[in-house]
């Protein structure tokens, strides 16, 4: 167990859990005691068979989001839960509207990544002002707003500021602390955007031989980090790093690079997060250097918080995920952890 408080997740335990694709480990893995109370101003929730759980996705167009779909439709039989699902398409208005569609439903539970941090936030509290309990996966909500432990159970994600640290640690050693580097942001408004970019840009503060000479966010998506490269080559051809939010945006910078005539992994060093099939894949190819895994496998976890929970038991306010790291040196062997 670990205990980790950041400025912008105000969190105050934590519990860390490393998850195994697609595996119900983690069900074995008790909550010790230093743990936030189920507060009694939260709904609770029912211990019965089926119960109905309201899962809203964000959109569907990447290998992540499919495997973080895939981890809620494999536990939902084993979990007892009836499991009802949307995709907002890349939407915040349709990712509320879903929930707020669940909430008319009178569905159990409601679990969902929040697709920025904003904007899904005051749905949060019409579901406990409804008296439904609510649980976040991947993504967190402003805390200033809905606060875990107050408003929903709790939040089971990654560190995605640890992330960044990793990812920019791993850059200054592959460039002996000299690169002039390329950020290819995620989701503007996304927690997952925002600390990754904040723990990456701590680090490289703090070393002069490495600059941001441009920052720009490319949605999470292939083709969007693609078209954002390309751009940025053009403005900045003296480039010789990469640092994109998520492998799918590294992908399309590749695709770029390469049709710009240079090539990766040598001309420019590339770090991703993620751990992909196809990232790890580049890896392997030598034109990504370095993945710093995000699970996405949140099923089996919210599964064992929400039966925790119906038996009141106390919930910690951010079920930590520990996450993995792959590069030229182990990509091989872990192959098998890639989705
Ligand atoms: O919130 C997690 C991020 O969202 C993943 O890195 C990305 O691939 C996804 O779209």
């Amino acid at each position: 167990m670990a205990s980790l408080n950041t400025q912008s997740r105000k969190h105050a335990r934590t519990q860390q859990i490393r998850p195994l694709a697609g595996s119900l480990l983690a069900l074995a893995i008790g909550f010790g005691a230093a743990t936030a109370h189920a507060d009694d101003a939260l709904p609770k929730l029912p211990s019965k068979t089926p119960l109905k759980v309201g899962f809203a996705q964000t959109e569907s167009n990447n290998p992540w989001r499919l495997a973080e779909t895939r981890s809620f439709k494999d536990v939902a039989a084993k979990c007892g839960w009836q499991i009802v699902m949307t995709d907002a398409n890349g939407s915040n208005s349709k990712q509320v509207s879903d929930i707020q569609s669940m909430i008319a439903q009178h569905v159990d539970l409601l679990v969902f990544p929040p697709r920025e941090e904003k904007p899904l936030a005051p749905v949060v509290l019409q579901a406990k002002k409804a008296g439904i309990p609510v649980i976040l996966v991947d993504r967190d909500v402003d805390q200033s707003v809905a606060k875990a432990g107050r408003d929903y159970i709790t939040f089971i994600g990654s560190d995605f500021i640890d992330q960044g640290h990793r990812a920019a640690d791993w850059l200054v050693k592959a460039t002996g602390g000299k690169a002039k580097i390329i950020e290819l942001e995620g989701t503007t408004g996304a927690s997952a955007a925002n600390d990754r970019k904040k723990g990456f840009d701590e680090i490289i503060a703090k070393n002069p031989g490495m600059t941001i000479i441009a920052s720009q966010s490319g949605d999470f998506a292939r083709d969007k980090g693609r078209q954002v490269m390309e751009t940025l080559l053009q403005a900045h051809p003296d480039v010789t790093a990469v640092y994109a939010h998520n492998d799918e945006m590294a992908l399309g910078a590749i695709a770029a690079i390469k049709a710009a005539g240079k090539q990766p992994g040598k001309d420019i060093q590339i770090v991703t997060i993620d751990g992909t099939k196809g990232g790890m894949d580049a890896i392997a190819a030598g034109e990504l250097g370095a993945s710093v895994q995000s699970s996405p496998f949140f099923g089996p976890l919210a599964c064992d918080v929400a039966q925790r929970y119906a038996k009141g038991e106390k919930i910690p306010t951010w079920v930590k995920v520990s996450d993995r790291f792959y590069d030229k040196s182990n990509v091989q062997q872990s192959m098998q952890y890639g989705y």
